[in-house]
């Protein structure tokens, strides 16, 4: 691109070129929301909009990795909501420009490609596993939204939802090479050791909770799980610590009878050095709190008070990103395979949302920001418009009583479109050899 004319708050100024631009942008004089203008596009437009600047704002490293961001959603109770956050979020921030790929990481129950209305993935996680393809790059799949690509998961097949450990770091070898600025990775329920791990290597550590008893239990116990495990990891070269930190007090389930700070407190009276670990682990570990389906303003609260007893019993720092209401059109857009934040652009839901991604986790406020957001909602109404409308129900399966598996099905949904129609092969495969 030639001839570009700039525009910071009023002040407008150019021509420039790329290398230029590029130099504005280091040194922070230039941001992506910032507009441009040339010749080709002829009016004023955000410059993160813009397909050719990409790269500039989007830098690569020198190896020709994506300097990429990893968010991991999880929750502790299963059901919440993990799966179409994903992938609503996964829309937002590809309609932000960001090049994004969603990772259906639940390896015992995989459904995000179906919330893309993808029936039958033409790759999955399979692929990957079985060392048919070597790379993760191999098995991303394409999405209808512009800059959005996902991995899909191998739903019901045996022996991936517990991977081995070399398949594991395998895994995580590859997380890293992918071809994103964004890696959004939707964990299985629960706090099987994968899942804790897959948590703790995010640069994000994102949990989705819903305000009923069950939720914030199991969440609170996810959250101390894992920082428990980091804990011991950090403090593997400190015997002593590891004594402390290996308590039945502080590891059953029930309720907690030592607190994290009581156990920090032992640590310094025996190891200094063990201490400040102790301490700096405890800073660094800084999970954020989704809140979905609220139906009022006292739901509301229940975010505040997990947050509290985050602090008070496991010394840790548990940031509030914000709610998502509980709201139909997100039960339309499941039914309808569609990320409710295109499904429904305009409900109560997509708006939550939208103020949650930009001010909660991109940390955007302000007046220009408001602006900037309205034209962003028009943007994602925009692709909700152009998103194919696809006959789902022509060519799937409809689940019902004809089928070998109704009763035993957990994506049981008489009348929809069967969801598990690519597990056919595997699981004949499996009736074939029991
Ligand atoms: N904000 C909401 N409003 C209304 N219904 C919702 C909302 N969020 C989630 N749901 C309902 O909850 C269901 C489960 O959502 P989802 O599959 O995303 O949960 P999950 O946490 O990924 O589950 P799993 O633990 O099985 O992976 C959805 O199909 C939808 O019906
Ligand atoms: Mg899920």
């Amino acid at each position: 691109m030639e001839n570009l004319f700039l525009k910071v708050e009023d002040r407008e100024f150019g021509p420039v070129s790329l290398g230029e631009l590029q130099n504005l942008v280091m040194e922070g004089s230039f941001a992506r929301e910032d507009s441009v203008w040339s010749e080709s596009i002829d009016e004023w437009i955000p410059a993160e909009n813009v397909v050719e600047l990409k790269n500039v704002f989007y830098k690569k490293e020198g190896n020709g990795h994506y300097k990429q961001k990893i968010y991991a959603v999880a929750s502790g109770k299963g059901g919440v909501g993990k799966t179409i956050f994903s992938s609503s979020f996964g829309v937002g921030l590809a309609t932000m420009g960001q090049e994004v790929i969603m990772v259906d990481a639940d390896f015992g129950g995989a459904n995000l490609h179906t919330c893309m209305g993808i029936l039958e993935p033409e790759f999955t996680f399979f692929d990957f596993y079985s060392l048919q393809k070597d790379s993760l790059n191999e098995i991303v799949l394409p999405t209808p939204v512009d800059n959005l690509k996902m991995i899909s998961g191998a739903c019901g097949t045996l022996g991936i939802a517990n991977p081995k450990y070399f398949q594991k770091q395998r895994f995580v070898r590859e997380l890293k090479k992918l071809h994103a600025d964004s890696i959004i990775l939707d964990l299985g329920a629960g706090s099987g050791y994968n899942t804790i791990d897959f948590f703790l290597l995010a640069d994000e550590k994102i949990i989705v909770m819903t305000p009923e008893p069950t939720s914030i239990y199991e969440a609170f116990g996810f959250i101390k799980v894992c920082l428990i495990r980091e804990l011991n990891r950090k403090l593997r070269k400190f015997p002593a610590a590891l004594e402390i930190l290996a308590k039945d007090e502080i590891n059953k389930p029930n309720k907690i009878k030592l607190t994290i700070g009581d156990l920090l407190n032992e640590v310094e009276k025996k190891d200094k050095a063990a201490y400040e670990i102790f301490k700096t682990t405890l800073d660094g570990f800084r999970p954020k709190l989704i809140l979905n389906q609220v139906k009022n303003s006292a739901d509301i609260k229940e975010g505040k008070a997990i947050q509290g007893a985050v602090l008070d019993l496991l010394c840790v720092q548990l940031d509030f990103l914000g709610y998502i209401s509980d709201d139909q059109k997100v039960k339309e857009a499941v039914r309808n395979m569609k990320p409710f934040i295109l499904d429904a652009p305009g409900s109560r839901a997509a708006q939550d949302l939208t103020a949650l991604i930009r001010v909660g986790l991109l940390g955007k406020k302000g007046f220009k920001e408001i602006l900037e957001r309205r034209r962003w909602r028009k943007h994602v109404e925009s692709f909700a418009r152009e998103y194919p409308e696809k006959d789902l129900l022509k060519n799937a399966t409809i689940c019902s009583q004809n089928c070998f598996y109704w009763g035993d099905c957990e994506y049981q949904d008489g009348g929809g479109a069967c969801r598990v129609r690519h597990m056919e092969p595997v699981l004949t495969e499996l009736a074939l050899t029991t």
